[in-house]
């Protein structure tokens, strides 16, 4: 896995955001996912300045969301779906069928699945994907102990992850189930960018570099693949 390191978060978020322009660029109805979580928001606004100045061209781009906190939907401040709507797609011009979220107020978790996994059927691989890194490691959420085997499933949340997402609420909310693309999927993509930002994630990052693969560190997976490429700023790479 390569790893490119930027002297700070925006010259990281603009690296980033070239990726998925070229991909755009290459591939005009190519598929794109974006994680939700604060890793991405300096590339959300990289890719809506490039939309903005003419630089790229979302008129035929698919989007598919990552995961859900299940129980929040987009009215819910800090979930994934608000978030990527309200730094991203809010702000560029897509028509709906452009955009396929879970839906984390769903009443038949499976059925959403089903309807996921569905629509990656249809539109992909995944052309180009960019993922956060968990404090745990976890990739979308797909925690420790995922199975390489999991498409679109539901999961019980890590404690780790549940203590880190009171930092999205504002106020402590009871999350302690996701909904989430499965290693399977995110590994099938064409092309992978594992992103991070900030001291926090030094220590998970060098684990992810310096650990053997394992399930254990979701993240550590990403190095199987030959296409995917680690993105990090100075400060996420002090511990390397
Ligand atoms: C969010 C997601 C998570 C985050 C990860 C890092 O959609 O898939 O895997 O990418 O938890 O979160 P931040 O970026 O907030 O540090």
């Amino acid at each position: 896995m390569k790893t490119s390191i930027s002297s700070g978060y925006a010259e990281l978020s603009k690296a980033v955001a070239q990726n998925v322009i070229d991909c755009v660029k290459a591939k005009p109805d190519a598929l794109i996912c974006i994680a939700g979580g604060d890793t991405p928001l300096g590339v959300f606004a990289a890719l809506v300045e490039a939309q903005n100045q003419g630089r790229v061209d979302f008129s035929r781009t698919q989007f598919l969301g990552l995961d859900e906190w299940l129980g929040l939907g987009l009215a819910d401040k800090g979930s994934c779906r608000e978030m990527v709507w309200h730094h991203f797609f809010d702000k560029l011009t897509l028509r709906e069928e452009q955009i396929c979220f879970f839906d984390g107020l769903t009443h038949d978790p499976q059925a959403e699945c089903k309807r996921v996994d569905g629509y990656i059927e249809k539109h992909g691989p995944i052309d180009c994907i960019v993922l956060g890194i968990g404090m745990n490691g976890h990739i979308g959420f797909n925690e420790p102990g995922a199975s390489l085997e999991n498409t679109c499933h539901v999961i019980d949340l890590d404690p780790v992850t549940q203590t880190v997402s009171v930092k999205y609420f504002g106020t402590p909310r009871e999350v302690k189930q996701g909904i989430s693309l499965g290693l399977k999927t995110i590994l099938a993509s064409k092309k992978i960018v594992l992103m991070a930002s900030g001291e926090k994630k030094a220590a998970i990052v060098a684990q992810t570099v310096n650990h053997p693969t394992s399930v254990e560190i979701p993240s550590t997976l990403v190095k199987t693949v030959p296409q995917a490429n680690l993105f990090v700023d100075k400060a996420a790479a002090s511990a390397l």
